[in-house]
């Protein structure tokens, strides 16, 4: 495995809290009665506040990773830690964005935003009506909240669906290509504004991205991970200043190294 030293100081957050650990992480699924290996002993750290994308040949297991994360499933073998606890099944600690927005297409932006509140019986807590609202602007979705998804742009549905998560104040963000449908320039806009919404919101992000630049406008760090079973086949430092551009020399070096390394 190829790692490259932290040299960048990880982004310090308040409210300290959103570390991941997967130690010996396997999985397998059974596919026309055979043993699928997809994960194979995957062992990772992402210190809270750090921002993290996952790369990989399409169908190596990255959604799979996130799902395990998300607490969505169990592994075979291995252990997955949040904050040093066993995670056992989903928590609101624990976000997860996909590729689709997947809103509910009967109800307004803002009870979309506002669902996991609702369900949780705290739909009426002034905190809860305030956090809702906050998330509604800071997407910029103000004039939008009456708006049923049907109404919204692709882009504006993922912005709704990131507010949704966001409501919960999660310590971890996962993110499962949510903007890989989207046309090039909302995507560029989109990814400014996770970064922003990162700086602001203080989570620990995972992305699984099949954009080798988006990971390095994005991340800290880039875990490349081999074709299926998944191995981590290299753990790359980005210590490049924020906002980065493409056509810097070290943004195109990092991009050289990956794509060389997912060729293999
Ligand atoms: N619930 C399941 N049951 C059976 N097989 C599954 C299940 N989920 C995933 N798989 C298989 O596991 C492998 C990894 O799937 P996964 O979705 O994690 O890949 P991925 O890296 O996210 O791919 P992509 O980049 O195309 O999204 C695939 O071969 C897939 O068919
Ligand atoms: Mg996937």
């Amino acid at each position: 495995m190829v790692t490259t030293t932290t040299t960048q100081a990880t982004r310090r957050v308040a409210s300290a809290g959103g570390a991941i650990d997967t130690v010996g992480v396997t999985q397998a699924f059974w596919a026309h009665h055979t043993p699928l290996p997809v994960l194979d002993e995957v062992t990772l750290s992402v210190p809270a506040g750090q921002f993290v994308s996952l790369v990989g040949p399409s169908g190596c297991g990255k959604s799979t990773l996130l799902r395990l994360i998300a607490g969505l499933d169990r592994p075979v073998a291995g252990h997955v830690y949040a904050d040093g606890h066993e995670v056992t099944g989903p928590d609101p600690s624990r976000g997860i964005v996909f590729q689709d927005p997947t809103l509910l297409p009967w109800l307004s932006v803002e009870k979309n935003i506002g669902l996991g509140p609702q369900v949780q019986g705290r739909r009426d807590d002034p905190f809860v009506v305030e956090r809702v609202n906050a998330m509604i602007d800071l997407v910029g979705l103000g004039s939008f909240r009456d708006a049923l998804p049907a109404q919204l742009s692709g882009g504006m549905a993922q912005r709704a669906a990131l507010a949704r998560a966001l409501v919960n104040r999660p310590q971890i963000l996962l993110f499962d290509e949510p903007l890989g449908k989207l046309d090039a320039l909302t995507r560029a806009t989109l990814q400014t504004e996770i970064v922003r919404l990162w700086r602001d919101q203080g989570f620990t992000g995972v992305m699984v991205t099949h954009d080798v630049e988006e990971a390095l406008l994005l991340s800290d760090r880039v875990i490349v991970f081999s074709a299926r079973p998944a191995r981590v086949l290299a753990d790359i430092c980005v210590d490049l200043e924020r906002p980065r551009a493409q056509d810097a020399a070290g943004f195109r070096e990092l991009r050289r190294e990956i794509l060389a390394l997912l060729r293999q």
